[in-house]
């Protein structure tokens, strides 16, 4: 059995010195934009999305040099989804990765734009050929990722979210939403290896609902930290979604139901990795980590 605790602290290396390299510190006129961009990006974060793309590429023997190009891309855009998530015309947050947010130890526009550049650079470390030397991987890629980013993935989640603050939102409501702001994200991560793979379509596909279940239990996992979690844990405020009046699976089904829906998520996630047999045992035990997380 693989060690995860090693594996998940090798991916985040990984991504972090890469991270590193795409964001270098720089002296310019505009430096402002960077420096938040980085303080946004390298400020921690359990890198999870990354451990996804590096375990998911592992099952194809990708090169790891490519996918931690690709877990990168992943990261730029989580970490943009925080920094405008946090705003105040959004979840007016604080504190983020047991750190002040960007907003706070800079500004409202310059996190705005420090996110808007995030984003822009993900497509653009995704659409270089060290990411992948096969152009028609690549635009399946950035096709891949930007719909889990867009409308119809994260942004549209992010609508929901708020719009749900206002209205009434029932269970079926709130596993879209989740499916949406979390799901989508992390089902491009899971399925990232198998895209640069050319894998058979049955393979991606598998991937791509097992990460499903995986970022529905996860997003599960955080609303339940909001409410039993510590601010020491977690790295960020707690409490707030009971205060915002956030639609969640604690909200309508208690702790109870919502803490069983995640043990039964992660256990149909696993289901779904049968076709990889034990190459995907780090796979396995992200679900296992997912279950028992506490930040
Ligand atoms: C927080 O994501 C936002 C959600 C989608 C639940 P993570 O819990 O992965 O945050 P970091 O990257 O570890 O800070
Ligand atoms: C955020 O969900 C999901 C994103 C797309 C950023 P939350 O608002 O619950 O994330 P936290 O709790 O602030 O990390
Ligand atoms: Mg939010
Ligand atoms: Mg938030
Ligand atoms: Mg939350």
């Amino acid at each position: 059995m693989v060690n995860f605790d090693n594996a998940l602290a090798a991916a985040a290396n990984a991504v972090d010195r890469e991270l590193e390299a795409l964001l270098p510190a720089t002296e310019e006129l505009e430096h402002r934009l960077f420096d938040a961009m980085r303080y946004a990006v390298l400020g921690g974060g359990k890198r999870l999305r990354p451990f996804l793309v590096v375990a998911g590429g592992q099952l194809f023997d990708i090169e790891m040099a490519q996918s931690v190009r690709v877990a990168a891309a992943v990261e730029l855009v989580h970490a943009y989804s925080l920094v405008h998530d946090d705003l105040p015309c959004m979840d007016d947050d604080d504190l983020r990765r047991g750190r002040p947010t960007v907003h706070v130890e800079f500004d409202e526009a310059t996190a705005i734009l420090a996110g808007d550049a995030l984003l822009s650079l993900a497509f653009e470390v995704l659409a270089d050929k060290r990411t992948s030397v096969d152009p028609r991987v690549r635009s399946d890629l950035v096709m891949a990722l930007a719909r889990a980013a867009g409308g119809h993935g994260m942004v549209g989640g992010q609508m929901l979210d708020l719009w749900a603050e206002e209205n009434p939102m029932d269970e079926s409501g709130i596993v879209r939403m989740q499916r949406l702001k979390t799901g989508e994200m992390i089902a491009f991560s899971g399925e990232a290896g198998a895209i640069l793979a050319r894998a058979r379509t049955f393979e991606r596909q598998a991937l791509r609902m097992y990460a499903h279940d995986l970022g529905l239990a996860f997003q599960i996992t955080d609303d339940l930290l909001d409410v039993e979690g510590t601010e020491a844990e977690t790295g960020k405020s707690v409490g707030k979604d009971l205060a915002a009046g956030k639609a969640t699976f604690v909200s309508i089904l208690g702790v109870e139901a919502a803490r069983e829906r995640v043990r039964m998520l992660a256990q149909q996630a696993t289901t779904h990795l049968e076709p990889f047999a034990g190459k995907a045992d780090p796979l396995r035990a992200l679900c296992e980590f997912v279950i028992n997380r506490r930040s």
